[in-house]
């Protein structure tokens, strides 16, 4: 699929068609579409610099001109719409001359080193300057000129080169446009307009390193520094980002073997070529030193590693599994794979539990973000996953955006969101914390922020339903044809109890009740109302009850169903949705179906040939108990770190160091695998084939555009260690796997590597019924038939604050870093966030006489850590916010052993703590750092030796 070639103008979508000539070629449009877009769709190129075919046009460039019979001048092409018969020429002798002055006025003022330029051959402007003939500048070079402008290189990713612009702008309309940021201005008219980051450098501008602005500059003025250091790129492969939910398409162009520049791919239908900064710059740890690249073993945590051959390890594993369960039973192994798998590696990670260990022991990272929306959706609608794709946003009036930061954690489809609401639509925020699209948003505003007390989201939306029960705003037709009336009945009887008005739960959730029943007003009666959420929603000890609101209130409202509405679930990471669709719950096999069922079994049992046992195994936090008190002894990990991203962190730790056998499969010697016995070198998401499914359920590809720098993709390690174990797995391409969960998948039935490779991606159901994939879900029913209602009694958290525990952590991410930051941390976005720090109100800083840069620690029942103070408003008083990117910080030293009721998903959103001004890292810390300065001492001495 060829998505590099640029129509100039916006396609646009009308039903109308208009008939005219361009160059003596009979077209049809639609209505609206440039004379530029018609030419170029009918393969005539009109020369053009100012205009590309992401941002609106501008004409200012005055290259594109055209003639059109009948009428004067020469208007640019660019701006001027198609009209019924008009005859268009777009090249005549006349133009030509036009367009060659143009140029020559261009390249009068442009240095002349395309020889030595880092984009000579990828460079618009010279395209262009070879499009109109230009041969010779009349004026002369010695005229006025900005040559000898001075660069701008703060920035880490990209450079700024004045001297090349040429003020086409694209650079700001694209901040603008696409990121929705406003970084960019052009200061400045006639010959000293120029380019502005708010008259500052990048680094300290409002940028956000997205880096649309490069991607739209037709010029080497905004350029990528891998481009300048390694010149362009010979080749390209399409992939998916490897980061979060969101799921960017990009093409990775290589020279060779070296990735030399990431670009967002325009047919990505998840991104429609955007990036954030993760995505598009960060992915330089896939070659940095850390990475360990030799298999390891060693008998106990307390030896260096040893480095061995694939065979050697792989067999030591097997044989340690073997006797481990031999000696302690069958089910004192187990596995956790992660969300940044891809389906194929889950897959085959749940198999080899099930099918070689003998036991339903596997779980998966989404145990601790997701979990609750898989139970909470299946429970209410009956399908555990997003109701919509992410272009439906553009069809939203309303938006409710709940215990979510898309602009740090979604960042791409953030910045879909913000076109919406420059649009027009209407934003509620429910968040304990003024995340940015409160108010730090250009042209972005909350109409309503209901800035609760973290624990308390459960109160908020019965608060907000017994508005829309009460005053009948409910839409009776959608909920007499589509749920289930009795449930309905129940729910209404519960949702208009006096206790569950905003008036009653005003105290308890710190939210004035006018507001909140405004805010449901304007979500029931003001169109089309979509709700977004994220792990503020999860992440609490009645996660799942939260989730099961959210669906009453969209079903109560008649709001799924269709483009513009629905339940939208942000996953955190690439493949949660997938992670969660491949079986990697101890209790479901593939596609949601319970161990228990007959049916299901004997099909798994006929196509993997062996018995597969009936019980649900082992979670995460029954695995590390169980392993305290000595009955779970062995666990594979694929690319999943519980020491540092599952709560109480020194419970995880015992767990670990209580195991005989921890084998990791990761790029990096990560924080569990400093206990690990075994270590299997992973593949980068640019090593290896598979794929991710992201939030809107889109099965995108991700594809191998270089060898593996370990010797094997991450499947075939599990297949490997599989086949030692005595339980062939034969694959010779991850497509054969995709191939098998389609055969044993309902919703996935049609999908295959070629229907991919053809659609571009594919949002599952992919069936007989749906072959082209779903967008939409539930429109005409939902998946479990009629939809049900369900009670959801606020219970508030065990987790209260009180005198010795006066305030509530809250946590979250940042947009340089993913997750555990295990690769953005060895990336340049270190240069954004180098540590952790604790967000705290003034009014609470100043009672403890804390002061901005003060270390202060912060003490739970579970634990204790020490982190810089960062004293600012975006926090309520009584709460504070810390991210948890960098291991040493210790976030989950102090959360709590807390968790949903439903799914044991942590309660991370709400731990009551003290906080107090000291003078040195707490001791977990210090030991920390020895530890880990240890364990990093164990690798380098054996590839000292060996090398
Ligand atoms: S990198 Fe993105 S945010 Fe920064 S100036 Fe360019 S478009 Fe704007
Ligand atoms: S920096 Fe590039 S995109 Fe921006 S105005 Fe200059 S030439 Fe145009
Ligand atoms: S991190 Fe998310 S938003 Fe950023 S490029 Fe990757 S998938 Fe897109
Ligand atoms: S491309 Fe039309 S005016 Fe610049």
């Amino acid at each position: 699929m060829d998505d590099t070639k640029d129509f100039g103008t916006p396609k646009i979508n009308s039903e109308k068609l208009v008939a005219l000539t361009i160059d003596g070629i009979d077209i049809s449009v639609p209505e609206g579409t440039s004379l530029m877009r018609a030419a170029s769709e009918a393969g005539i190129s009109v020369p053009k610099l100012c205009a590309t075919d992401n941002l609106d046009p501008f004409g200012s460039c005055r290259l594109c001109l055209v003639e059109i019979e009948g009428r004067r001048g020469y208007p640019a092409s660019c701006t001027t719409p198609v009209a019924e018969g008009l005859k268009v020429s777009t090249q005549t002798p006349k133009l030509e001359d036009l367009r060659r002055g143009v140029m020559e006025l261009y390249i009068s003022d442009h240095p002349l080193d395309c020889l030595t330029c880092a984009t000579n051959g990828d460079c618009e402007l010279q395209d262009m300057a070879g499009a109109v003939g230009l041969r010779d500048v009349r004026y002369g070079y010695e005229g006025e000129n900005h040559l000898d402008s001075v660069k701008d290189e703060t920035n880490p990713y990209f450079t700024f080169d004045p001297s090349k612009c040429i003020v086409c702008s694209r650079c700001v309309r694209a901040c603008e446009e696409v990121q929705g940021t406003y970084a960019l201005t052009i200061d400045g008219r006639g010959f000293e307009s120029k380019v502005s980051a708010g008259n500052k450098d990048f680094m300290d501008s409002e940028c956000v390193s997205c880096g649309a602005c490069v991607q739209a500059c037709p010029t080497a003025t905004l350029i990528e520094k891998s481009i300048v250091d390694h010149g362009i790129p010979d080749r390209s492969v399409t992939t998916t980002c490897a980061y979060c939910g969101v799921g960017c398409s990009f093409n990775a162009e290589l020279q060779g073997d070296k990735v030399v520049r990431m670009t967002p791919n325009k047919d990505g239908g998840a991104n429609h070529g955007h990036s954030c900064v993760k995505g598009r710059f960060a992915w330089g740890y896939t070659t940095h030193k850390d990475r360990i690249t030799t298999p390891m073993i060693r008998k106990s945590i307390k030896d260096p590693w040893q480095q061995v051959t694939w065979d050697e390890a792989i067999n030591y594993a097997a044989s340690e599994i073997k006797r481990i369960q031999k000696k302690h039973g069958f089910d004192s192994v187990g596995a956790i794979s992660s969300s940044r798998c891809t389906n194929e590696e889950t897959y085959l990670m749940q198999k080899i539990v099930r099918a070689a260990f003998g036991n339903n022991n596997i779980d998966t990272c989404a145990r601790v973000c997701h979990s609750p929306t898989g139970y909470g959706l299946k429970q209410t609608i009956g399908e555990s996953s997003g109701t919509q794709n992410f272009d439906s946003v553009m069809k939203s009036d309303v938006i409710i955006l709940i215990g979510a930061n898309p602009t740090d954690g979604h960042p791409v489809f953030a910045s879909q969101m913000k076109r919406r609401l420059r649009e027009g639509a209407k934003l509620i925020v429910i968040d304990p914390r003024e995340i940015d699209l409160v108010k730090n948003t250009p042209h972005v505003k909350a109409d309503f922020h209901l800035k609760l007390k973290p624990g308390t989201n459960v109160a908020i939306i019965n608060a907000i339903a017994h508005v829309v029960a009460t005053e009948k705003m409910m839409d009776e037709k959608f909920i007499k044809s589509r749920c289930e009336d009795e449930a309905y009945n129940y729910w209404h009887d519960f949702v208009s109890e006096e206790r569950n008005s905003p008036e009653a739960l005003e105290s308890e959730t710190g939210v004035q009740a006018e507001t909140i029943r405004q805010a449901a007003r304007l979500f029931a009666k003001g169109g089309n109302g979509a709700i977004y959420y994220g792990l503020g929603v999860t992440e609490h000890s009645q996660g799942s009850t939260m989730v099961m609101g959210i669906a009453n209130l969209a079903m109560a409202t008649g709001n799924i169903g269709r483009e513009g509405v629905g339940i939208n679930p942000l996953r955190g990471q690439n493949n949660v949705q997938g992670a969660c669709d491949m079986g990697s719950f101890p209790h479901e096999f593939p596609g949601y179906r319970h161990v228990s069922d007959l049916s299901t079994r004997a099909l798994f049992e006929n196509a993997w040939d062996t018995k597969l046992y009936d019980e649900p195994g082992l979670r995460i936090p029954n695995m590390l108990d169980q392993a305290i008190s000595g009955n779970f002894k062995a666990v594979y990990c694929e690319g999943e770190d519980i020491a540092q991203s599952d709560p109480d962190t020194k419970h995880v730790t015992h767990a670990l160091e209580s195991m005989e056998c921890v084998i990791v499969q990761d790029l990096f010697l990560n924080e569990t695998a400093m206990y690990a016995h075994v270590f299997f070198p992973g593949s980068s998401f640019l090593e290896k084939n598979g794929t991710f499914t992201n939030a809107e359920r889109r099965i995108s590809r991700v594809r191998k555009v270089m060898a593996p720098k370990n010797g094997y993709e991450d499947w075939e390690i599990t297949a490997m260690l599989s086949n030692a174990l005595g339980y062939p797995m034969n694959y010779k391409h991850a497509s054969e796997i995709m191939d098998e969960i389609a055969m044993l998948t309902p919703t996935f039935k049609g999908v295959s590597f070629d229907k991919i490779d053809e659609l571009g991606s594919i949002q599952w159901p992919c069936n007989d019924e749906n072959p082209q994939g779903t967008p939409t879900m539930h429109v005409d029913e939902f998946v479990r038939g009629k939809g049900k209602f369900f009670i959801t009694e606020y219970i508030p958290t065990t987790e209260r604050v009180n005198n010795k525990y006066p305030l509530i952590l809250t946590t979250g991410r940042i947009l340089a870093h993913y997750n555990v930051g295990a690769q953005t941390r060895r990336t340049d976005n270190i240069i954004w966030h180098d540590e952790d720090q604790i967000e705290i109100h003034p009014h609470d800083a100043n009672d403890r006489g804390i002061k901005v840069g003060d270390w202060v620690g912060i003490n739970s029942r579970a634990g204790d850590t020490v982190l810089r103070a960062k004293i600012t408003d975006q926090v309520q008083p009584g709460v504070i916010y810390t991210t948890f990117h960098h291991p040493v910080s210790g976030a989950n030293v102090i959360t709590t052993d807390n968790s949903d009721w439903a799914t044991n998903c942590p309660e991370f959103k709400v731990t009551a703590v003290q906080v107090t001004k000291v003078s040195q890292p707490s001791e977990w810390q210090k030991n920390y750092k020895n530890f880990s300065e240890k364990q990093k001492e164990f690798v380098k001495e054996d590839s000292e030796k060996v090398m």
